[in-house]
């Protein structure tokens, strides 16, 4: 249901996954507005829709491009993600992302928008009780990154019985991969997740070192089973959610993974075999808290959404990220 003088408000979406989805958005025919304060994202890489600079902090910034903009859907990528930061920072995650998707919501009312789709994550499960997660899997957060993603899905649950705010929230797995187009560039200052991390590792002229948290885990080869799911099937996956909202006017929520598990050696052995490179390894201690293994269940997204993940192979998602790099 597309409104042709209507955007999706795209908020974060100078960063990683939010370029990817607002290029999707464009090539599907969405005209769409990018809010962000360039605190993580870059300028540089938004080469489709209108962008308009502005932070969550400040609500008069969100007015603005309510005002401004005829908005029909928002998709909100924005907040801080990274885990330990959070563990020494509670204040500063619980206002950046709760306190901001609060001043967001509230600016959402005022303009009687009532369609959001929220960048949710696996770390609202916590230690998992089973290796495979679906959505029935009880959400036990053990750090502050993921209780703000577990309180704003209790937001909007409420905000949905008292206001009618329909929304989908999307429990990404690691987000993997690049543009497999090459025109989206990875400009972060900083990575937190493992495959860009290798492959930095080799931009160096002598690769500096990467090291396993734990090579004595109950797995075949005794490192970590993540799941990775390519950012371009979780571009399609927001589009499809947000399609799904706009038509069935249902709240939901989906749990986003390649549904295979890789282990670490796996994932270093691709960098290897894509990139021609020799990995610099060090096999460290195991971290506190790391499960052996966590794979999502994505059966449901599958089921309601119509969705399926068209970049599941390892290598693809790692010639992609690579690809990013260069
Ligand atoms: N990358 C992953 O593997 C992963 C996994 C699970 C969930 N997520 C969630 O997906 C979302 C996007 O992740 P990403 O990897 O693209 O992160 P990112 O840091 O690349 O993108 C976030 C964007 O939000 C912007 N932003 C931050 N604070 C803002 C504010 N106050 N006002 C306006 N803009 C602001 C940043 O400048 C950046 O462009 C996040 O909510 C993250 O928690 C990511």
């Amino acid at each position: 249901m597309k409104y042709s003088n209507s955007s999706i408000l795209v908020v974060g979406g100078a960063g990683f996954i939010g370029l990817h989805v607002n290029k999707m958005l464009n090539a599907h025919g969405y005209n769409t507005v990018i809010f962000d304060d360039l605190s993580q994202g870059n300028r540089q890489a938004i080469k489709w829709g209108i962008f308009s600079e502005g932070s969550l902090n400040y609500k008069e910034n969100i007015e603005k491009v309510f005002s401004e903009n005829s908005i029909q859907a928002v998709m909100h990528f924005a907040a801080l993600t990274d885990v330990g930061e959070s563990v020494n920072d509670p204040a500063k995650y619980y206002t950046q992302n709760v306190v901001n998707t609060l001043n967001l919501l509230e600016v959402m009312r005022l303009h009687e928008v009532k369609t959001i789709v929220f960048s949710s994550s696996a770390a609202i499960f916590g230690i998992p009780h089973s290796p495979h997660i679906d959505e029935t899997h009880a959400c036990v957060p053990i750090n502050p990154y993921g209780k703000s993603k577990l309180i704003i899905e209790t937001i909007l649950s409420d905000y949905d019985v008292a206001y009618g705010l329909k929304s989908s929230s999307l429990r990404y797995f690691n987000a993997a991969g690049g543009d497999p187009d090459g025109e989206i560039k990875n400009y972060k200052h900083k990575e937190n997740n493992l495959i860009p991390i290798i492959l930095r590792s080799l931009l160096n002229s002598k690769s500096s070192p990467v090291t396993i948290f734990g090579t004595d885990y109950p797995t075949a080869d005794g490192t970590c089973i993540r799941d990775y799911i390519h950012v371009n099937d979780l571009a399609s996956a927001h589009i499809l959610a947000m399609e799904y909202l706009l038509k069935e006017n249902h709240s939901s929520h989906y749990n986003l993974g390649n549904g295979n598990g890789f282990s670490v050696w796996e994932v270093i052995n691709s960098v290897e075999r894509v990139t021609g490179k020799k990995v610099n390894v060090i096999e460290g201690a195991r971290r506190p808290g790391d499960p052996p293994i966590l794979v999502a269940d994505s059966q449901k997204a599958m089921r309601e959404l119509g969705w399926y993940g068209k970049y599941t192979e390892l290598d693809t998602m790692v010639a992609h990220a690579w690809k990013a790099l260069l």
